[in-house]
């Protein structure tokens, strides 16, 4: 409880009213004396109004001139008391900056004169000098203005006043005022029940004014919102979502199954990250797949010549942090195999590349993948599906671009228009799996699997306005910005 309260009753009981806070408490605060204000009339003790006014403090010089007299009344005073008269040259010494000011209004007010190189006094011997200066300024000190409003002008453009907006209060007794400030209870207790305290204590009434406590809450990072988004994209498309929570793939599902070549580069240890334990993964048990996958990639099946070069079981084994979730779409296709229907797949998760750090790539990031498949599907049914897809992203207007990928043919890049960068933007790839692949899974030769895939990072950094990866992602990520962002909504001005 502060004093300020206790001051405040005591001053009620003695006077009855406060009729105005800063002639009653000139030396606190407006904004203290309101806060305790505040907690008393919360106990209905007091009842208070605010009223706003303006009046004109004095700034520093001011003070001084209040305190010490004002510069032309030293000055004449320092004249006085040189019986030859005041060196000019030795004013500064005394007078330091503001020497001119005092010799002006001293030589207006009619007090000094010049004698040579000597200031001497005008004045008759017994005459009396009103310090006018000082006492403006101290009759604005008491009463914060002055009648005379030419005086006050002058002072204003000489600043050694500023107008300030000034708040009072009037105060009056409240319906529970007392001179001691009772100790309101704030929580029932299982104290007060038991001894039944809790019918006589009297309870500090609820203030709906205040804030509420922001509890203290886990938050969602941004990947994992854009990631609900699209989920939810795919979800209103029929898609399900497949089991993609493992991060460890054998070279087979990664490459081989994708008919990617064995001296393709992207197996080079530049671009992927292999493991020293466990080295080597198990075979799929499906011992003709595995035949035919060696059949496409070495001597040519299903209407193609293959890549004609010796395919090793052992390379296709050796342990991959998956470079793609594409290597769970190929696991999921070779399922669907056994029972061959109509199917729409999607994973979002997580893939690794052996890149160089930069503020845009990362050694992992997060891949968006859809796989569709159904008889007889053409590049037709890829563009206009894309344009589905892309446009429940706010995307409406997409370019497609002819490009090469080992396991898709044809394979288009997706393009949006970014009206930030005024360009034409990359926002996927995709394609139609090949053959090769899809046949070597015993899949029917009049089914047709279109594909698609797009980073989940890309995406949120345009939509939080993140421009390095580092933000989003890593050690350097501040927890603020994880916190307090807000949910995104992917259909709306992303691009
Ligand atoms: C008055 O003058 C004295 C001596 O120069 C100085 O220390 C003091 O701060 C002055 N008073 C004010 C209010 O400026
Ligand atoms: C796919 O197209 C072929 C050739 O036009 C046709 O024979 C076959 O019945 C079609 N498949 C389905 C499931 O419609």
């Amino acid at each position: 409880m502060s004093d300020l309260q206790l001051t405040i009753l005591k001053t009620l009981g003695e006077k009855g009213t406060i009729a105005d806070s800063s002639a009653e408490f000139p030396e606190i605060n407006p904004l203290t004396f309101q806060s305790a204000l505040n907690s008393l009339a919360s106990k209905s003790m007091i009842e208070y109004k605010t009223h706003e006014s303006e009046k004109y403090l004095l700034n520093d010089e001011a003070q001084d001139i209040v305190a010490n007299g004002s510069h032309e009344y030293r000055l004449l005073n320092k004249v006085l008391e040189s019986l030859e008269g005041l060196k000019i040259s030795e004013v500064d010494s005394f007078m330091g900056k503001n020497g001119k000011v005092a010799q002006g209004r001293a030589f207006k007010n009619g007090w000094i004169g010049k004698d040579g190189d000597k200031l001497v006094t005008k004045l008759d011997k017994d005459a009396t000098v009103k310090d006018s200066t000082a006492e403006q300024l101290k009759e604005i000190e008491k009463t914060g203005t002055l009648a005379n409003k030419k005086d006050l002008t002058e002072l204003k453009k000489r600043k050694l006043i500023t107008l300030t907006k000034v708040f009072t209060f009037s105060v009056t007794k409240g319906t529970e005022f007392a001179l001691e400030i009772k100790q309101l209870e704030t929580d029932i207790t299982s104290d007060m029940i038991t001894s039944g305290s809790w019918s006589k204590a009297e309870f500090k009434p609820y203030n709906f004014n205040s804030q509420g406590v922001i509890p203290q809450a886990g938050a969602l990072h941004p990947l994992n919102k854009v990631r609900e988004e699209f989920r939810q994209i795919f979800f209103s498309m029929g898609f399900s979502e497949m089991p993609s929570n493992q991060y460890v793939e054998s070279g087979f599902w990664n490459f081989d199954a994708l008919y990617v070549p064995q001296q393709h580069p992207a197996r080079d240890l530049q671009d992927t990250f292999y493991l020293k334990d466990p080295v080597a993964a198990k075979a799929p048990e499906d011992k003709e797949y595995w035949d035919n996958v060696k059949l496409a990639h070495e001597g040519g099946a299903f209407g193609s010549i293959g890549y004609r070069y010796p395919w090793k079981g052992e390379e296709s084994l050796r342990t991959v942090l998956r470079t793609h979730t594409t290597a769970i779409s190929a696991k999921m296709l070779k399922d669907l195999a056994k029972d061959p229907k109509p199917t729409r797949l999607f994973s979002i998760d997580r893939v690794f590349r052996n890149e160089a750090v930069d503020a845009t790539h990362l050694a992992e990031f997060h891949q968006v993948e859809g796989v569709f498949a159904d008889y007889n599907l053409t590049l037709g049914d890829l563009i206009g599906f894309m344009q589905q897809f892309f446009s429940k992203m706010g995307v409406h207007n997409c370019r497609f671009k002819p490009t090469y990928n080992p396991y898709t043919e044809p394979s288009l890049e997706i393009y949006a228009w970014h009206g930030g960068l005024a360009k034409w933007v990359e926002i996927g790839n995709s394609g139609m799996f090949r053959p090769e692949m899809l046949q070597a899974m015993g899949l029917p030769k009049d089914m047709r699997v279109l594909g698609w895939g797009l980073s989940l990072e890309r995406p949120t950094m345009i939509k939080y306005g993140v421009s390095n990866i580092r933000e989003l992602l890593g050690h350097k990520v501040d927890l603020d910005f994880i916190e307090s962002n807000p949910a995104a909504r992917l259909d709306q001005d992303i691009f």
